[in-house]
């Protein structure tokens, strides 16, 4: 590990050094959200407002932060979240953030628009594996991802089900951004201004959404795939079709995106093998209810007869604490690890990691517990300013 990264001391620090790095428009679109990005901000903020309330006098010289997730083993109550793209800030990026995972032995979630194939990751970042999957238009194709994440024995298979249409993101807009890159002079002279991340992408060509080559062979070459995309989801898809899924994957299956109790309990009805309490980072639906807000009454409707885990706003150790207190069973790591792959690769990725679990163990510790079952919800206030 180079000496330099060990001056990035938090997660904010990565994005910091991701954004010198990074074109604008690049870095916008890892780091936005949705129309006004109300739900992004408010997503940190619920994180950020929490207050703890220690106990003291607890032996805290031995801690153990591991915690099952989707019962099987992790060191941390933790799993990477799917993030599409991850090539087009660091080359092969999604492979250096799912080999970070296996080192930190935690689960990593292979987006359905990685910049990385469902077997390349399987091959070289062995570990556990998920695989999210979009439901699109194409039942067939859609069907063949889902048996090639069998056949590549990934555990889980995740629906993503908060992206019937994709949400407004007009960082995306005003900077011209689009994948596959679409050349203006105004995205030209930005990409320009830094070689460090252009020279690269020129060599090694422009990253292609792997998984989804050959969906749509009438129009898409492998550079047009990003556009063709998004009019593929089907914002037609429901419970029945849903079920349909449920009765054919033979494994452990995770709906993410979850905020209606109302929706978390039929899931359960359903036989889902865990819910993701999401919002898709504020990308979406914008004034939408914070993550961490909408948890403790998911938490109750589920009433533990499966895993509930959330994203949204985590940047903290700290605030993985304030979502099991809060009621979750994990998380999913999403820009944190992220912001450290477009920061420096693999070892910016293995940094972002590292910094969680150090906060993680050190905010047990000042808490005054000594592993994660211990994480109750009297560690955090519930009096009016506390709940702000
Ligand atoms: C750049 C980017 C790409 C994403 N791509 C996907 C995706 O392909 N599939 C998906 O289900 N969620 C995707 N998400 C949402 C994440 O899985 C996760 O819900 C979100 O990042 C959590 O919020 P946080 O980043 O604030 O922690 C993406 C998020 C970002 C920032």
């Amino acid at each position: 590990m180079s000496s330099s990264i060990q001056r990035f001391y938090s997660i904010a620090d990565l994005r910091s050094h991701a954004k010198k790095r990074l074109p604008k428009a690049i870095f916008d679109f890892f780091d936005g959200g949705a129309e006004d990005e109300l739900t992004l901000q408010r997503n940190v903020k619920a994180f950020q407002e929490k207050r703890f309330i220690p106990q003291v006098l607890n032996d805290v010289s031995q801690i153990d932060y591991s915690a099952p997730m989707l019962g099987g083993p992790s060191a941390m109550p933790c799993a990477i979240a799917p993030t599409g793209a991850v090539g087009f800030g660091w080359p092969k990026g999604d492979i250096a953030i799912a080999k970070a995972a296996a080192i930190f032995n935690i689960p990593y979630c292979l987006s359905t628009t990685a910049t990385a194939s469902i077997e390349q990751i399987a091959k070289d970042a062995p570990g556990r594996h998920w695989f999210q999957a979009y439901i699109l238009k194409n039942q067939d194709f859609f069907n063949q991802l889902v048996q090639r994440a069998q056949d590549a024995d990934y555990e889980a298979l995740m629906i993503t089900v908060d992206l019937p249409v994709g949400g407004k993101r007009e960082r995306d807009f005003r900077n011209d951004f689009k994948i596959p890159f679409h050349l203006t002079l105004r995205n030209l002279m930005d990409f320009s201004s830094r070689p460090l991340w252009a020279l690269p992408m020129l060599f090694r060509g422009i990253p292609e959404l792997e998984n989804l080559i050959g969906l749509d062979s009438q129009s898409a070459t492998k550079q047009n795939l990003g556009s063709s995309v998004g009019k593929n989801y089907d914002p037609s898809f429901n419970w029945e079709r849903l079920q349909r899924i449920r009765d054919q994957w033979p494994r452990k299956l995770i709906i993410k995106g979850v905020l209606n109790p109302e929706d978390a309990m039929r899931l359960v009805k359903m036989g889902c093998d865990a819910i993701v309490v999401s919002n898709h980072g504020g990308r979406q639906l914008d004034g939408v209810i914070a993550t961490l807000d909408a948890l403790p009454n998911i938490a109750k409707a589920v009433n533990q007869a499966i895993p509930v885990y959330i994203d949204g706003g985590i940047r903290r150790g700290g605030d993985i604490v304030k979502a099991i207190a809060s009621g979750a069973d994990g998380v999913l790591i999403g820009r944190a690890t992220l912001y450290g792959a477009i920061a420096a690769g693999e070892e910016g990725a293995h940094h972002a990691l590292a910094i969680l679990q150090d906060e993680l163990k050190r905010t047990m510790q000042l808490c005054g517990v000594s592993n994660i079952q211990e994480i109750h919800h009297s560690l955090l206030d519930k009096s009016p300013s506390g709940m702000n």
